[in-house]
């Protein structure tokens, strides 16, 4: 590709407000497989839709995770959620991803510790399309539906490690995200009610009867809301506590469900 092609598609995305214009023109150019693709690609860019949703795909612990229009962009913070859940998974153990959406945080998982049980839910079926790919390679299933509901009865009591990216902003914080989020992401991904812990609180309450005995549940959360979230995880009974990560700006409420005293959380 010639290097007028280049700064043409840079000089668009700049124009149109793309701050890595020169980045993301390259990275238009390397998925593009024809010059009418590249320049609808761009078009869309500088539309304003996410470059993630343009590509096809977003790149999420150093691996590649396909998502689909108005999925949830899985986002660098929750990579967080990832290394704290691959800390605690071992070989063999059941994971569920709650509120997969693209299902990042399960299939990286399974990347990092081969050999797990991977189940993942979400209720959007855009989601569950895209997640179905995207954690194929692990062997593994997704349901459709609300929360824990889609999920088989013999799963009970049999979760070892549960990650959940539910949403958490709070309803009237909706209209001040940035433009990619609020019109191109579904709101359903975003939008956690009023205080912005509704789902979390259904997901932490209904956690208790599918972890296994001594199974952890690890929830992202933001800085600001963590202190609701742990009261909600104490509250259900868990032995809990707050990791923060200052590089990834990002927080997780990690908890686990055994009589106070004869565990710790290190
Ligand atoms: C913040 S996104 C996180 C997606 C993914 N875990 C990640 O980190 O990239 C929240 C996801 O929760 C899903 N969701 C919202 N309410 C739900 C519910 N009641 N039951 C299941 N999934 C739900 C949304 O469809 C969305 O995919």
């Amino acid at each position: 590709m010639s290097v007028t092609v280049f700064n043409g598609i840079a000089a668009r995305l700049r124009a149109a407000g793309c701050v890595y214009a020169e980045e993301e023109a390259r990275l238009l150019l390397s998925a593009s497989g024809s010059p009418e693709e590249l320049d609808s690609m761009t078009e869309k860019r500088a539309a304003g839709f996410p470059l993630e949703h343009v590509m096809g795909y977003a790149e999420f612990c150093g691996f590649r995770i396909e998502v689909d229009p108005h999925v949830f962009v899985p986002r660098r913070r929750t990579e967080f959620l990832v290394n704290e859940a691959a800390a605690i998974t071992r070989t063999g153990d059941t994971v569920l991803d709650l509120c997969c959406g693209s299902g990042a945080v399960g299939a990286v998982l399974a990347k990092l510790k081969p050999g797990i049980r991977l189940y993942a839910a979400d209720i959007d079926s855009k989601a569950v399309t895209c997640a179905i790919r995207n954690v194929r390679e692990a062997d593994g299933v997704v349901f459709e539906g609300d929360l824990y509901e889609p999920l088989p009865k013999n799963l009970r009591g049999s979760v070892n490690v549960l990650v959940v990216n539910a949403p958490y902003v709070p309803t009237n914080a909706m209209s001040s995200l940035p433009s990619e989020a609020r019109i191109h992401e579904d709101r359903i991904a975003l939008d956690g009610g009023l205080d912005g812990h509704d789902v979390q609180r259904r997901s932490v309450i209904g956690a208790g009867s599918w972890l296994a005995p001594g199974g952890f549940l690890l929830m992202e959360t933001s800085s600001g809301q963590s202190a609701e979230t742990l009261r909600i995880f104490q509250e259900q009974g868990f032995l809990s506590k707050v990791a923060f990560s200052p590089d990834l700006e990002a927080t997780v409420v990690i908890g686990t469900k055994v009589k106070a005293g004869s565990a710790r959380l290190s």
